[in-house]
């Protein structure tokens, strides 16, 4: 599908015909341009933002004001791929009214094409309504972080017939509220295929195994440079922290030896004119 707009009829398609959607988070402008350039499918400004680029111990302390900010620069980057804000803690949980407003502010400031948001059968009315105020959702099911308390920590969900009938059951019900897709987030590959066999439309893991229909994860995980956590489910494909390291290194002994910077980083002057200085 390269070349034209991913959009949420893609999702649908690349179902249909078998194509794995390939999305990646994103928070600022340099990267979203990078990732539009690899060409990924989807960008989610992830609430992830606040564990690796804010510094949180978990997703909870992420504000609306925070989420707008970066998606309007992961939006100046965006060319074809679907842009995904991500609601944050609190901001569809109080009213309806609060939900449909807060996912607004996604597409009316922050530029996105869609919101996604945690829970079932809990936030239904809320995912309905959005999508009522012509704003499209994508789900999100099994470890959702926002609920890092009420499950004593990040850990695998699904394990044992209630929760995974749970989990298919609320996959079922925001099919039939109208989502274009769901994130399973660190369950069995089993209970995600069954899941994704089920549903008409696409499944996204993290976690998930590899049936799911698409897969996503955190840039700063691909990249090897969030060292503060390393779930079990990331593969890192670059070793960019050790990169960005050693680079700093390299740089800081080359300002404290006279290295840098060298005559094709410097400006040259007339002699004349610095005789007369
Ligand atoms: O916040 C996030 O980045 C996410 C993805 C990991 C699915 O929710």
């Amino acid at each position: 599908m390269a070349g034209d707009q991913f959009t949420i009829a893609s999702f649908k398609t690349a179902k249909e015909k078998g194509e794995r959607i390939a999305m990646l988070t994103a928070y600022d402008y340099t990267t979203a341009c990078l990732l539009e350039e690899a060409g990924v499918d989807s960008l989610l400004v992830g609430d992830s933002l606040g564990m690796v680029m804010l510094g949180y111990e978990n997703t909870l302390q992420v504000t609306m004001d925070d989420m707008i900010h970066h998606t309007k620069a992961v939006a100046r980057g965006r060319r074809r791929a679907l842009l995904i804000g991500d609601m944050p803690f609190l901001s569809y949980h109080v009213s309806t009214k609060e939900a449909v407003r807060n996912a607004g502010r996604f597409v009316q400031e922050g530029n996105a094409q869609a919101v996604k948001l945690e829970g079932g059968q809990d936030v239904l009315d809320k995912i309905r309504a959005i999508i009522k105020a012509q704003i499209p959702v994508l789900g999100h099911l099994g470890l959702t972080p926002q609920s890092v308390n009420a499950m004593g920590g990040f850990k695998l969900q699904g394990k044992d017939i209630e929760t995974a009938r749970r989990i298919l059951d609320d996959a079922l019900l925001l099919q039939d509220a109208g989502v274009f897709g769901i994130v399973l987030e660190c369950v069995p590959a089993g209970l995600a295929r069954i899941i994704t066999e089920k549903l008409e439309i696409p499944t996204i893991g993290i976690g998930a195994g590899v049936h799911c229909d698409g897969q996503v994860l955190v840039i700063q995980d691909l990249l090897g440079m969030f060292r503060q956590m390393r779930p079990k489910f990331v593969k890192t494909y670059a070793q960019g922290g050790d990169a960005t390291v050693a680079a700093v290194q390299q740089y800081a002994q080359e300002v404290r030896s006279g290295g840098f910077p060298g005559q094709e980083h410097s400006f040259a002057i007339d002699e004349a004119i610095l005789t007369k200085l």
